[in-house]
């Protein structure tokens, strides 16, 4: 919201996509739950949108917009009481608001949820936009995960597209007749069987349900270790349909930039916004691999103080950077404070028996324990290298520790040179461009490992 209203001018951007969370896999009735803990103390992907104090004010703000948006909180507040729905409505009011303000006269906005809370989005869509700029809900279909004992399987999302007046533009997109039509067209000279003419080049204008674009898969090459990343190419569909090349796109949840990725391959110009630093760490490190792009963004540690600044503003947050400084570890999702595994990766992945590779994370003063601990977790998790990535410099006892830990050779065929089995790596040595030498890690988790199955 800040960098919304401080750093967006009014009337500068073209698209609007954004994926806010939404913790939609607890069950239904818990949104409607009235539950009073703070949305400060939790952390801020999982579970934003808890009624307290900070909801309240963003209640507030809303209220102050006046008009028709002021009506519809109300009447929605009278509704949903204090639950944590009405707390994501609240949020989501004021920054529906600002994203308003800054699109351009013919710009669109597209936003992404999925049945738990879509109905009542888009009442505050109606209110803010006006119903008549209502465009498209999309419905974007798809596979894998879980099902329900005793539901249909939820199996789609939704994204409702707004513009702001009756100028924005379209594009339409096309998709391949089915096999069938394609021979009856053909069979009578082009025409259908409603005698229209159909250019089977071209294929059929899209309709608003799509269900050609699975979700990423555990295996998906896409794939960057963030949760709840969208595939490319639904966002490419989103933005080669409404946006024209040259504009501007905005993604004010942008996660780890998948829309990013999409307008940067589209030749548009686009803007990011995420409050993790994770999410902003791992862009920087796609845009690099992807495009070649090597670029410095705002929020991430960008030297030796600011990282220790981060290491004590939010710990977790730090610790999540710290493992994404290390080309294809992945943090650890199921992480616990500053115990465990805090970030893993994949190498010898052509082998049946990819081999594993652990890091811990330590912000504070650590000593030669510190290494031994990485040793048990390393025997503990059946890996084969660990890496232990610690704020300050590395003392002569830490080094000898890890070097009693000896090397590690594979089948003797693998690499040029033997890997020690415990590197430690220190945010000093990150900044004066020092890196753990590891072996080529996969940047997903291999198949073998997961078993083949989707992530829930
Ligand atoms: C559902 S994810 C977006 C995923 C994204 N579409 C992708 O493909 O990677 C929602 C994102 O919103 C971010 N977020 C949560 N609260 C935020 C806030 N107040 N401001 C900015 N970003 C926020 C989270 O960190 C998370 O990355």
């Amino acid at each position: 919201m800040d960098v919304l209203r401080t750093e967006l001018s009014p009337e500068s951007v073209d698209l609007v996509y954004l994926d806010p969370p939404f913790n939609s896999d607890r069950q239904y009735n818990v949104i409607f739950r009235e539950d009073q803990q703070p949305a400060a103390q939790a952390r801020a992907f999982h579970d934003s949108w808890r009624w307290g104090p900070e909801a309240a004010v963003w209640y507030e703000e809303g209220m102050n917009y006046g008009g028709r948006i002021a009506e519809t909180l109300v009447g929605l507040r009278r509704f949903l009481n204090q639950s944590n729905l009405m707390a994501y409505l609240a949020m989501l009011a004021p920054r529906l608001i600002e994203l308003r303000r800054v699109l351009r006269p013919d710009g669109s906005l597209v936003l992404h949820c999925d049945p738990t809370a879509g109905h009542y989005v888009k009442i505050l869509l109606d209110a803010i936009f006006g119903p008549e700029n209502f465009r498209n809900e999309l419905v974007w279909c798809y596979r894998g995960g879980g099902v329900p004992r005793n539901a249909f399987a939820r199996k789609h999302d939704t994204l409702f597209w707004y513009a702001k007046s009756s100028n924005a533009p379209f594009f339409p997109q096309y998709e391949p007749y089915s096999a069938a039509s394609q021979q009856l067209v053909r069979s009578r000279g082009g025409v259908s069987i409603d005698g229209r003419q159909r250019d089977l080049e071209r294929g059929a204008h899209m309709t608003d349900w799509w269900s050609d674009i699975n979700s990423l898969q555990t295996w998906s090459p896409e794939r960057l270790g963030y949760p709840t990343q969208k595939p490319r190419a639904l966002l490419e569909r989103v933005i080669k349909a409404l946006s024209r090349e040259g504009s501007t796109v905005l993604d004010p949840f942008c996660g780890c930039g998948t829309t990013v990725a999409a307008a940067e391959a589209l030749n548009r110009n686009w803007v990011g916004i995420d409050i993790a630093v994770i999410a902003i760490s791992v862009i920087e490190r796609m845009l690099q691999d992807d495009f070649g792009l090597r670029v410095h963004i705002n929020g991430i540690p960008a030297d030796f103080e600011s990282a220790r600044a981060l290491a004590r503003r939010d710990p977790f947050q730090f610790e999540a950077w710290a493992v994404s400084k290390i080309t294809h570890l992945r943090p650890n999702k199921t992480q616990v404070g500053d115990r465990g595994v805090d970030g893993v990766g994949w190498f010898n992945v052509t082998s049946d028996s990819p081999s594993k590779i652990v890091a811990q994370v330590k912000g504070g003063q650590v000593g030669p324990a510190a290494v031994r601990d990485l040793l048990g977790t390393m025997q503990a998790e059946h890996a084969d290298l660990g890496v232990l990535i610690v704020m300050d410099r590395i003392t002569p006892h830490m080094a000898a520790a890890a070097a009693s830990a000896g090397v590690y050779s594979g089948d003797g065929t693998m690499f040029a040179r033997p890997i020690p089995r415990i590197q430690i790596a220190s945010v000093h040595d990150h900044f004066d461009g020092r890196h753990p030498v590891l072996p080529p890690m996969l940047r997903i988790r291999p198949r073998a490992v997961g078993g083949g199955n989707p992530e829930p």
